[in-house]
């Protein structure tokens, strides 16, 4: 029987790279026992032109029938920011209660010289992952604006940090046993919250080295040893977490190596790469597809628990950049490929 994958191409660059992530599925489902169907599923900027809605119910039938979801970027510069991301991108998460967020942080074999960190500060490698909180904190969208004054409540239940921070341990206990919890707890009371849940959760597991970080200093520390050493599973609320990983994925070379998954451990996942629809570049050819491809062997890994099939796909990308493929974003200097060349670069190493 074949498994559905809902497919969402986004704007901008997203049916640019999407579609290389679908040809990455097809490719690691051959002789692997699974059978994916595609189905798309539009929603998005394009998608609100066209209809009227960013996320049409049609859509959302098509997306409940799904074991999965590959999702590309969506947004764009003629429709007034904040629309898309609240009726598409948030209100994806919000309904299929995704409220993990996971985003590895992996500096690739041959991309020191896209990052912008000297070289000796990456010699130990790079190999971290965020687990972000994904349903509240400042994205619960309680608050409101008048004439003169807006806010944002930053939202912390008790269910919530600590099904996030289960997860995490979780995580940490598969992964190196140590985990660093990322806060602003000399000031914001749901940082504080978090923090005595975090330390509280840490007594019951002593095979983990728990440690909390304030974010400011972590946002500089990451930048003075990005290194295995001191980093391995990172858990954070919505907001920080939304930081923090641009920064990492500025470490690791560009948003572009960078993928994600709005997990439900217990429901419907969604995977995307973490940058946006890049309108500038849009068309043009040349966006990097591997964020994506990447995303492809998370979903490998934790919807249909296939580390072989996950494997496979990110030996594949590091095959590529071991040929010298490079798209724009993570070239420096030398001459770049456009995203078709490197998209079948990796498909030649997944066959
Ligand atoms: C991300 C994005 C989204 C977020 C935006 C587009 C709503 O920046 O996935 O990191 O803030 O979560
Ligand atoms: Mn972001």
């Amino acid at each position: 029987m074949s498994i559905k994958i809902g497919v969402i191409e986004g704007d901008g660059v997203g049916p640019e790279v999407v579609s290389w992530g679908v040809s990455t599925l097809e490719a690691v489902s051959r002789d692997s026992g699974l059978e994916f169907e595609f189905v798309k599923a539009p929603v998005g900027g394009s998608t609100y032109l066209e209809t009227g809605k960013v996320l049409p119910e049609e859509s959302l039938a098509i997306l409940r029938g799904c074991a999965a979801v590959l999702k590309g970027p969506m947004g764009r510069p003629d429709i007034e920011a904040g629309v898309v991301e609240r009726d598409g991108i948030l209100a994806l998460r919000q309904i299929f209660e995704q409220y993990v967020n996971i985003r590895p942080v992996k500096l690739f074999r041959g991309l020191e010289a896209a990052s912008p960190l000297k070289d000796a500060l990456l010699e130990r490698g790079v190999d971290f992952v965020i687990i972000r909180e994904n349903s509240e904190g400042l994205y619960a969208r309680m608050g409101g604006m008048t004439a003169t004054t807006a806010t944002d409540i930053n939202l912390f239940t008790e269910r919530g940090v600590r099904r996030i921070l289960e997860f995490a341990f979780d995580i940490a206990k598969k992964r190196g046993k140590k985990l660093v919890s990322v806060d602003k707890a000399n000031v914001l009371s749901g940082s504080l919250y978090w923090r005595r849940m975090f330390e509280a959760m840490a007594k019951s597991h002593p095979e983990i080295t728990c440690s909390s970080q304030l974010v400011d200093s972590f946002c500089i520390l990451v930048l003075q040893d990005p290194s295995p050493r001191k980093w391995d599973v990172v858990v954070t609320d919505n907001m920080f977490g939304d930081i923090i990983s641009d920064e990492a994925a500025a470490i690791v070379g560009s948003l572009g190596m960078s993928p994600s998954a709005n997990f439900n451990p217990g429901g419907l996942s969604m995977y995307e790469p973490v940058h946006g629809s890049a309108p500038d570049i849009a068309g043009q050819g040349i966006a990097n597809p591997l964020a994506t491809i990447l995303a492809c062997a998370m979903m490998m890994r934790y919807t249909f628990d296939r580390e072989d099939l996950a494997v496979k796909i990110e030996k594949a990308v590091q095959k590529a950049l071991d040929e010298g493929f490079r798209t724009k974003d993570i070239c420096a200097g030398e001459p770049h490929c456009s995203t078709e060349v490197m998209g079948e670069a990796v498909l030649k190493y997944l066959h």
